[in-house]
């Protein structure tokens, strides 16, 4: 199952550069929360900016046409790719 989760603000901004442009402690625990135990989907930007690599407790997937080595995470290179995914993944919880 594909899922999506994000945060904005009152003008649709919900990011600035390669960074989120805010920084909201609860909205971060809520974030845990919702997706732990579960699969993650993200842009190589995203990646880049996470703290912490992969996200401890999920799945982490990038969305990327360079290959990434940091072990526990998957790259995968185009939409086709993250087609193929979701469908041999379909009892998965898959959060974009
Ligand atoms: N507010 C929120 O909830 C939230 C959540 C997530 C992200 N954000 C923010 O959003 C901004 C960046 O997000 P973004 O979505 O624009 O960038 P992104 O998706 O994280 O990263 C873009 C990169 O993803 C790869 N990519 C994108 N489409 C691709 C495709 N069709 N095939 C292969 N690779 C592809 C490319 O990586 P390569 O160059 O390596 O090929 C591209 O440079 C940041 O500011 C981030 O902090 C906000």
């Amino acid at each position: 199952m594909l899922a999506f989760i994000w945060a904005e603000d009152r003008n649709h901004l919900i990011g600035t550069d390669d960074h989120l442009p805010w920084h909201l402690p609860d909205d971060l625990h809520y974030f845990k929360k919702i997706t732990e135990g579960h699969t993650i989907l993200m842009g190589r930007w995203t990646w880049d900016s996470l703290p912490t690599k992969p996200l401890p407790n999920r799945t982490s997937i990038v969305l990327t046409h360079r290959p990434i080595t940091t072990p526990g995470v998957t790259t995968l290179g185009d939409v086709a790719a993250v087609q193929a995914y979701i469908q041999d993944h379909a009892a998965e919880t898959i959060f974009i």
